[in-house]
């Protein structure tokens, strides 16, 4: 086992996972939109804690799913405090969030955003089977271009694997 687990975010974790939002990403949010996606897709949104402390989280949303479209799972926002990164807690955050969007809302594809620059998490999102769909030209405030990057659901056995015994399931 991990010295990490993973469980549900809970309202009492909302100011650390701001923290670690302000502190690891420029792409910030208002409380409320926090509370909203727990709200409404608690299953997908989730913290790492390690040490007693949150070290980092994951929060996505289902779209679509109306008039028969099919439903597709989006990750909104990942992050891991510097100290408590490549030791696979992403990796885990991003598989327990995808299994959650696939098992609770049948969700067949999932897709997300990120900076071209962001070298890191390319490489995290390519080795968990996301490939790049476009490129969205200005996408952030700063004027930095986006890969939208995707992958169909379920995951493969393999990678729901490659997380077998390593951490408490949330
Ligand atoms: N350079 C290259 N590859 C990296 C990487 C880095 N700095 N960090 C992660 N990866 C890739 C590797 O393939 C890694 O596997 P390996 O360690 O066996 O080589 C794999 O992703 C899994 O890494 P993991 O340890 O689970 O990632 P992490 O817990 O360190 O978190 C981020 C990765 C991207 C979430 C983290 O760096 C972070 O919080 N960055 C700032 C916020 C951010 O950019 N969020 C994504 C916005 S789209």
């Amino acid at each position: 086992m991990s010295s990490f687990t993973l469980r549900r975010f809970t309202p009492e974790d909302l100011y650390h996972v701001i923290r670690i939002n302000r502190k690891c990403l420029p792409e910030n949010y208002s409380e409320s939109f926090f509370m909203q996606l727990y709200r409404s897709y608690p299953e997908s949104f989730l913290v790492a804690v390690e040490d007693d402390k949150i070290v980092g989280y994951i929060m996505c949303r289902v779209e679509g799913g109306f008039l028969g479209t099919e439903r597709r799972g989006h990750v909104i926002s990942i992050a891991v405090m510097p100290d408590y990164r490549r030791r696979g807690i992403a990796w885990a955050l991003m598989i327990e969030a995808l299994r959650a969007m696939y098992d609770v809302r049948s969700a067949k594809t999932c897709y997300l955003e990120v900076r071209v620059s962001n070298y890191a998490a390319i490489n995290l999102y390519r080795k968990l089977g996301f490939k790049i769909t476009r490129r969205i030209k200005g996408y952030y405030l700063d004027g930095e271009d986006a890969y939208v990057m995707e992958r169909p659901l379920p995951l493969e056995e393999e990678l729901l694997r490659s997380v077998e015994g390593v951490y408490q399931r949330p």
